[in-house]
């Protein structure tokens, strides 16, 4: 079975280096090493453009020109892919796991050495997933920050980005994209400052040719534009907070009592009455629940979820 994992994808800085001082805050940038991710740039499907288009079989996202952001892209059957793309279109090719074993293989190897937490199958917090992005030259993704933690290797091709660490929210549990004007209220609660819209003119560029490894960590802006046409592989994985944990682990709980499964009944009802009795419900509840609480531990919570086997 042919597989990499953490170690490949790092060197020459050891796992112990990278948890010490980079994991999970800091962006990591590693330059070209000889003969690194072998295993990766042998993939029959990773040689070319042509190639990973001809190993599709679910459609590709082709982001759109108005707005130089992933998000605001439309799907397109693979027979139509090479044509955006030579309208200078980006190509978005998601979930590459599904289409390669050993991209598989590494993504799995990869998030359990970083040791992110899953749950159950149901649960999956940590949506690990590999996405390969074909940028022809002269576009680029406009400055925003991410939820997730990206590690991209550049197989093809080079890539400028620009990174800027984010002094306006910390740990932010959602994406923005600078000047889309856009922001969901979860982000608005999160932001202790203004947010910026540019890049400041002192930022260094970092230049992705073949054979580079970047780390972007959750939050950090982020801007790319490239001269030359790029492919690059991104191993993406969400990042499962402590909220994340607790509220799964506190369901999984509640769930075992039938009083906590009964419908939230008449909660958002028009009549006063029934809103009245429901709130009131629920904050028996909420009481009997606080009551009960200085007897219900972490490790107790972390089984009953599935997040911890003890
Ligand atoms: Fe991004």
């Amino acid at each position: 079975m042919k597989t990499f994992g953490l170690d490949e994808l790092l060197a020459p800085l050891t796992q112990d280096e990278f948890f010490k001082s980079v994991w999970p805050e800091k962006p990591l940038f590693i330059p070209a090493v000889d003969g690194k991710l072998k295993e990766l740039f042998e993939i029959p499907q990773l040689q070319n453009l042509e190639a990973l288009v001809a190993a599709r079989h679910s459609k590709v996202r082709a982001c759109l020109p108005d707005f130089d952001d992933e998000y605001s892209s439309i799907h397109v059957e693979p027979k139509d892919a090479l044509k955006v793309y030579d309208n200078n279109m980006t190509l978005v090719f998601d979930n590459m796991q599904l289409q390669n074993a050993t991209i598989a293989n590494a993504l799995r190897q990869i998030r359990s050495e970083l040791g992110l937490p899953m749950g159950t199958e149901e649960n999956n917090l940590c949506k690990a997933r590999s996405i390969a992005y074909a940028t022809p030259a002269g576009c680029g993704t406009r400055l925003h920050f991410d939820a997730n933690v990206n590690f991209i290797v550049q197989l093809h091709g080079s890539k400028s980005w620009k990174l800027v660490a984010n002094t306006s929210v910390k740990n932010p549990t959602e994406r923005y994209t600078a000047s889309s004007f856009e922001m969901s209220a979860a982000l608005e609660k999160q932001c202790h400052d203004m947010l910026i819209d540019e890049v400041p003119d002192d930022t260094e560029e970092i230049l992705m040719e073949p054979g580079c490894v970047l780390m972007v960590p959750r939050g950090y802006w982020h801007e790319t534009t490239t001269s030359e046409e790029s492919l690059s592989l991104n191993f993406t994985f969400s990042q499962p907070s402590w909220a994340d944990i607790f509220t799964k682990s506190m369901q999984e709980h509640l769930l075992q009592n039938a009083d906590w499964r009964e419908l939230a009944d008449g909660l958002e009802s028009l009549d006063e009455k029934r809103k009245a009795l429901a709130v009131s419900k629920f904050e028996d509840l909420v009481k009997k629940l606080a009551s009960e609480f200085s007897t219900i531990s972490g490790k107790y919570l972390l089984n009953e979820s599935g997040f911890l086997n003890e």
